[in-house]
């Protein structure tokens, strides 16, 4: 039998607002999913460099990095990936509390999971974005050589090959980085995120 755990949540002092105005402006989670090779955590380093550049707080979590301490014990199967999710979005709405504009990288495959983070972070916090690049594109980049051991069996549950990956249904805004080079497509994102910066008192 499991015990009912005795969590009573505390509240402080200094909240989200406050350390808001202090910053500046105001902070919030832009999520990137997308396949393996989509080019999320290099439209990730664009956009930070943007927004740090403009003395914007700004932190990106990766999934590469991220499954290489905190989420370390996870694999790839169905339940591991909402764990790593799950545990990232918590993370991301942690450091957002603290007045940090997140930028999330995850493959985030599974409708149901992104849809979780956006609960976990707040629906008004959290800018979902669609990096789109086809399967092939993504593939014939194979940047990390992944896809190759993908094919050849030596990796399982590959996104995109062996795992699904499910488009997302409504995501705030749709990157093609096919089509758009990376500028270009840091700029859509730029346009849309920097209003969302300024504090309306
Ligand atoms: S997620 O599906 O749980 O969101 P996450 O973004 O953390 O994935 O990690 C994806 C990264 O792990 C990929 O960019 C790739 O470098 C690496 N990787 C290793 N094995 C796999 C796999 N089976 N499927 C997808 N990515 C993998």
């Amino acid at each position: 039998m499991t015990e009912k755990l005795q969590i009573i949540q505390q509240n402080f002092a200094i909240d989200k607002q406050t350390r808001n105005k202090l910053r500046g402006h105001n902070s919030f989670v832009i999520w990137l999913t997308g396949l393996s090779g989509s080019g999320k955590s290099t439209l990730a380093n664009e956009i930070e460099v943007e927004l740090f550049n403009r003395n914007i707080n700004v932190f990106i979590l990766d999934g590469d990095n991220l499954r290489g301490g905190l989420n370390k014990d996870l694999t790839f199967s169905e339940t591991d990936r909402e764990e790593n999710i799950r545990r990232v979005a918590e993370v991301s709405k942690i450091l957002m509390d603290a007045g940090t504009i997140v930028i999330s990288a995850f493959i985030s495959p599974f409708e149901k999971d992104r849809r979780m983070a956006k609960e976990i972070v707040g629906s008004d916090n959290f800018i979902e974005i669609y990096v789109d690049c086809p399967i092939d594109i993504c593939e014939n980049r194979d940047v990390k050589g992944l896809y190759k051991k993908a094919r050849n069996g030596e990796i399982s549950n590959f996104t995109g090959i062996s795992s699904p990956f499910e488009t997302p249904v409504n995501p705030d805004i749709i990157v093609n980085t096919n089509n758009e080079s990376i500028k270009q497509s840091s700029d859509k994102i730029l346009a849309s995120i920097l209003p969302k910066l300024v504090i309306h008192e």
